[in-house]
């Protein structure tokens, strides 16, 4: 019996279609419920259904074997987990976005303020550009900051752009590229090797054929923007 975290929100429809489509289809509808415990023995699965950022934390201690999970929150975590799978879907950049009239306004004498949900990346960007930054952290909405005066920029997701046009604001430059990732427990991998193997497997040749996998209609797997993904052998 495999333990799967995952996502609450945009990811959890393609990752259920991906499963499905790799043979493993619950019996029973995993979204669109209060439910967060979902036993699935037909399929040898129990899907747990949790916040994006805490994928990584359920699957490092073990109370996940496997999630899936964006890999601008594992990039922004850096978690000790296995990333063996791009699957593809989910694909969106991790941006920096300003108000038109402020793209130019870089100087090395005094600090801007970035307003983000990814305080990490977003130092470690600047950081190796010699911009000293005021990092304001924020869990949702970043594109008021801007609007409201409490930030000069923004680090955030950008998947169509759509949000950043209705506030006036453009991109200025994309830090990573993210699509969702199946991330595995380090001790599940030899613990459930063979558990762990076959879903592999199967998920890569999910992902390699025809089907509603990707949001966008395409089946590429999107490049990983990622620094030091943990490899594992399978
Ligand atoms: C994400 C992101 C942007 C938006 C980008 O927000 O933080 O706000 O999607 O998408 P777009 O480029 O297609 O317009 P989300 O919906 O997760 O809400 P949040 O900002 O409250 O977290």
């Amino acid at each position: 019996m495999l333990t799967i975290a995952l996502c609450k929100g945009k990811l959890i429809e393609p990752t259920l279609k991906l499963f499905a489509k790799a043979g493993y289809g619950a019996a029973q509808p995993v979204a669109d419920s209060r439910r967060l415990l979902f036993p699935c023995p037909e399929i040898g699965m129990t899907f747990l259904i949790v916040r994006p950022t805490d994928v990584p934390t359920y699957v490092e201690h073990g109370a996940a074997d496997v999630g899936v999970v964006g890999k601008d929150v594992l990039l922004e975590q850096d978690s000790d987990v296995y990333e063996p799978l791009d699957l593809g879907f989910g694909a969106c950049r991790i941006a920096v976005a300003a108000f038109r009239g402020q793209v130019p306004r870089d100087r090395l004498s005094s600090k801007i303020r970035v307003a983000t949900k990814y305080p990490k990346i977003t130092e470690r960007y600047f950081n190796q550009r010699g911009v000293p930054v005021e990092i304001i952290k924020l869990y949702g909405s970043i594109e008021l900051a801007p609007i409201v005066g409490l930030a000069d920029r923004i680090v955030d997701l950008v998947e169509t752009g759509n949000t950043l046009k209705a506030h006036g604001l453009i991109e200025v430059e994309c830090i990573a590229r993210s699509t969702a990732r199946l991330i595995v427990n380090r001790a599940s991998l030899k613990l459930k090797h063979q558990a762990v193997a076959e879903l592999l497997s199967k998920l890569r040749q999910a992902c390699a054929t025809d089907g509603p996998a990707r949001k966008d209609g395409s089946l590429k797997p999107a490049r990983s923007g990622g620094r030091n993904p943990k490899r594992m052998r399978t």
